[in-house]
């Protein structure tokens, strides 16, 4: 069997551009007067995050974590580990967590607990990708740029074995 590539786009660049402008916007329009701490989830948010924040004229800070769930293959396990920290307090602040994709759920889950005991005045989630059809917890995500079908994608931060994140645009991993 020949061994998966990106095949199909999924999501186009011009695609990705005009929805992350209307998300900014709107992210924007919701945090009036008090900009939050953008947070991303590394690596998958890296290139989301990068534009979605210049998609969002405030005064914003910005942070990052890194989780990694154990064991292998393309699902998550539900124990997740944070392998890097926030430099920041966010106690009393509003959080803006950016995600590039919930797929089961059990990694923003993790996260939403940990955040959520430094006590911020406000947690919100902003995932570029939702594949709502594989959920196994119930995770609040308050801004979604694309519902996506059961298909594994990668490109735009999406990573298989650790490749393909440069791709500019979201595409689905096929055998071809
Ligand atoms: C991906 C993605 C989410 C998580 C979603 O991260 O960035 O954090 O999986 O899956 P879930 O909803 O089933 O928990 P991954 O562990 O692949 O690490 P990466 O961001 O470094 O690619």
């Amino acid at each position: 069997m020949p061994a998966p590539r990106p095949g199909r786009v999924l999501v186009g660049e011009r695609a990705l551009r005009s929805r992350i402008a209307e998300l900014g916007a709107e992210i924007v329009r919701r945090y009036a007067g008090e900009p939050p701490v953008v947070v991303g989830v590394l690596q998958g948010a890296f290139l989301f995050m990068a534009d979605l924040v210049r998609a969002m004229p405030i005064d914003l800070a910005t942070d990052f974590v890194r989780l990694e769930s154990y064991g292998s293959g393309t699902t998550s396990t539900g124990q997740v580990r944070l392998t890097h920290d926030l430099a920041t307090s966010i106690e009393g602040r509003d959080v803006l967590v950016v995600e590039d994709v919930v797929d089961t759920g059990l990694t923003l889950a993790a996260l939403r607990r940990t955040l959520e005991a430094r006590q911020p005045r406000s947690l919100r989630v902003c995932a570029l990708c939702d594949k709502t059809g594989r959920r196994q917890v119930d995770v609040r995500v308050d801004w979604v740029g694309f519902t996506l079908p059961n298909v594994f994608v990668v490109g735009y931060g999406l990573d298989y074995g650790g490749l393909y994140r440069n791709l500019p645009h979201v595409v689905v991993l096929e055998r071809i």
